[in-house]
């Protein structure tokens, strides 16, 4: 990863915060971006001079191109694009709002599928790629949770298509299923605070094969082996402690 350079969308908290760690450590050029200014300058200031940040909303198209000029200037190039920034709205189908519902999929399918466009030009130089993260959500099922859940389907059918689309460009294209892992997602959607989410978590604990939820770094990790993995295209790595099969009592 050593002189490396890699794009970590919503790399402010959570688990993008912790992948862009990750790929520091290993020596890579990270640049962050979210809307939160003060998120990602606090970030990049913790992981030192390799780590870029800029404020940008991924949804506008400005804000995308801004973020890839300022990649490539910062990394000399592009070796990955890691669309982890994402958004929540739960809704059952009583509650469902049609203008939150098209929000949801212009946030989590739209902006990373176009950012992507956009990324591929310099990724073909580097033989780079492009990692998405689908979730837990689409191997089990939420009530409420068919918004989020259906965006990160489309993420993962995505993935495959554009996998076939660039191999033969030499750019490879893979998704990371995470489990439960607590970050601040499910808080900005407006569902509890961090200690109810922990509440939460601890709750289902007992339906993972591991018996618990997860940690970011934990996630972290397989994003960057999949950033590293040369002849991986096209797969969904499910990263949940064995929450996704769907254990039952016999
Ligand atoms: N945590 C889990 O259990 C879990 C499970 C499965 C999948 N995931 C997925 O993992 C990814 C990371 O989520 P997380 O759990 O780490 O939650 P998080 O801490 O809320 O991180 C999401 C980040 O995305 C940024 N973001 C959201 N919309 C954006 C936009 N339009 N433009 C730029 N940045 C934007 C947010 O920053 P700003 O608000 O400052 O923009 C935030 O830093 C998401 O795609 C999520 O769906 C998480």
């Amino acid at each position: 990863m050593a002189q490396k350079s890699f794009i970590v969308t919503g790399g402010g908290s959570g688990l993008g915060q912790a992948t862009a760690a990750a790929l520091i450590q290993q020596g890579a050029r990270v640049t962050i971006c979210g809307r939160r200014i003060e998120k990602i300058e606090s970030v990049a200031a913790s992981l030192g001079p390799n780590c870029r940040a800029i404020q940008g909303d991924i949804t506008l198209e400005l804000d995308r191109a801004k973020l890839i000029e300022v990649a490539l200037a910062h990394g000399g190039g592009l070796d990955g694009l890691v669309n982890n920034a994402g958004n929540m709205y739960r809704a059952t189908i009583d509650a469902l709002d049609e203008a939150r519902l098209l929000d949801i999929f212009n946030q989590n399918v739209v902006a990373g599928l176009m950012l992507s466009k956009l990324a591929v030009p310099a990724l073909e130089k580097t033989q780079g790629s492009i990692i998405f993260l689908g979730s837990i959500h689409t191997r089990r099922a939420f009530p409420g949770g068919a918004p989020y859940a259906a965006t990160k389907a489309a993420l993962q059918t995505i993935t495959k298509v554009l996998a076939a689309e660039l191999g033969p460009r030499q750019i490879r294209v893979n998704c990371v299923l995470p489990g439960a892992v607590l970050t601040e997602i499910n808080e900005r959607a407006g569902l509890g605070d961090q200690s109810e989410q922990k509440a939460r978590l601890e709750q289902l604990a007992p339906l993972h094969a591991l018996g618990r939820s997860g940690e970011p770094h934990e996630v972290a990790e397989a994003i960057v082996y999949l950033l590293n993995a040369p002849w991986t295209t096209g797969a969904l790595l499910d990263v949940d402690g064995g929450l996704g099969l769907g254990i039952a009592p016999f």
